[in-house]
């Protein structure tokens, strides 16, 4: 679906913020594996999170969708073989922390994805399961994946990649309930914390100590989840309400977690008129209500280090916000960007060039000078990336003439609700 994106002003007034992708996937998985019953409200409905919801009734768990956002868990915290390839999608979380929950299963899996999912490295998984005691075969360090289910024992790993995805799997891993001895877990910076916060919340013998996790065998008992909203989702409205002159709008229920907060703290740097308020808890996890208003004064910073595991989902749309500050906006220590749904780099660089965004890429990052009026009138392509594909959008509203975005349903993946929330503002 092609979409064109025209010029706009004056957003305001109030939203909601759709459940958060993170939280969603693993609401289904750590409910599938603990016993009894387990009610999830407001679930994500992306398309990512309903692969992991299948993938598990397919894992032979009871799942009932009472409606498209509440979902009911019954297991007794044990999975059933499928003989059918359990199939992720589009979906690097869903493929990454199942294969941590199927590695120490007592039967056998094949765990498969979708084009841009099979492009994907899975050997940072591969190896530190391998390490300890399982058995997976894969084409070239790709899915399709083969998991001999064995018995595990625990590991010291220090991780290379600030990664949840890693640390989730092999956390998951370290959790079976038939895994012998501690994990240890330490990797170089913080990544989301969801998964350790989730588990805990659900019985888990497990230890956080800043970028250090210990986990072992565990039995996890089933418990209700409301389910916060999606930071990375609000990153897309948050810059564009800095950016859409005459804007001032506010965006509820943002997921809060200070693993996920580096966008607000970037925008702070940058001197956007962002203000949260009316902090809560839900499960464990913070949220709270943004205020966010235009911003014609914004200034360049530096991105780099421990910034980036904080947000690694927002620098496409950072890259959008950087076209507007004064100055020379530098990531740096994002090379992972590459392997994401595209490659984040190159695809970002060569689609803003196209209206006007003054964008180089470097080997691990890029470099954007700000302060463009972006001319637009341009054919954008996504390469089967949600993100790329709601950065666009969100750059289009500024544009001088329409853009037009090619599959644009990509965005689906993630944030069905994107472009009717926008609408809502107008
Ligand atoms: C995710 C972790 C991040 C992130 C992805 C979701 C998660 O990936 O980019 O969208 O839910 O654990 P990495 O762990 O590969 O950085």
């Amino acid at each position: 679906m092609i979409k064109k994106v025209g010029k706009i002003k004056n957003l305001k007034g109030e939203i909601i913020i759709p459940a958060d992708k993170s939280v969603s996937h693993r609401a289904i998985m750590f409910s599938s594996i603990a016993n009894g019953k387990a009610k999830i409200s407001n679930f994500s409905s992306g398309a990512d999170c309903w692969s992991t919801l299948n993938l598990f009734k397919n894992l032979g768990v009871e799942i009932n969708v009472i409606d498209k956002k509440t979902i009911e868990i019954f297991s007794n915290g044990k999975l059933i073989k499928s003989d059918l390839p359990l199939d992720a999608g589009n979906s690097g979380t869903t493929m990454r922390l199942v294969s941590g929950i199927l590695a120490g299963q007592n039967f056998d899996s094949v765990l498969i994805g979708d084009v841009s999912l099979s492009k994907r490295p899975m050997r940072r998984i591969i190896e530190p399961l391998a390490l300890m005691g399982a058995e997976i075969e894969s084409e070239n360090g790709h899915a399709p994946l083969v998991i001999k289910g064995k018995s595990l024992y625990g590991i010291d790993y220090f991780s290379k990649l600030s990664s949840a995805q890693v640390k989730s799997c092999v956390l998951l891993a370290g959790a079976n309930p038939t895994t012998k001895g501690k994990t240890t877990y330490i990797e170089p910076a913080v990544s989301r914390n969801h998964t350790e916060l989730m588990l805990k919340y659900l019985g888990a013998n497990i230890e956080m100590d800043g970028n250090k996790t210990i986990i072992s065998a565990s039995e996890l008992i089933a418990k209700d989840i409301e389910i916060i909203g999606d930071n990375s989702s609000a990153a897309f409205l948050i810059v564009a309400g800095l950016i859409v002159e005459g804007s001032d709008f506010v965006i509820k229920n943002v997921g809060i977690n200070p693993t996920r907060t580096g966008i607000i703290d970037i925008v702070k740097r940058m001197k956007g008129d962002i203000e949260i308020y009316n902090e809560r808890e839900f499960a464990g996890e913070l949220v709270a209500d943004i205020r966010v208003r235009y911003s014609d004064s914004l200034v360049s910073c530096e991105i780099f280090g421990e910034d980036i595991p904080r947000l690694i989902d927002e620098l496409p749309i950072i890259a959008v916000l950087a076209s507007q500050a004064d100055g020379e906006t530098i990531v740096r220590d994002a090379g992972d960007l590459r392997n994401k749904e595209a490659d984040r780099i190159s695809c970002l660089v060569k689609e803003l060039r196209k209206i006007g965004v003054d964008i180089d890429e470097l080997e691990d990052g890029f470099v954007v000078k700000g302060k463009t009026k972006l001319k637009g009138n341009a054919e954008l392509e996504v390469y089967h990336d949600h993100r790329l594909a709601m950065s666009f959008y969100i750059a289009g509203l500024i544009c001088d003439n329409e853009i037009s975005i090619k599959d644009f349903e990509w965005t689906n993946i993630s944030f069905p609700e994107f472009e009717m929330l926008v609408e809502n503002l107008k």
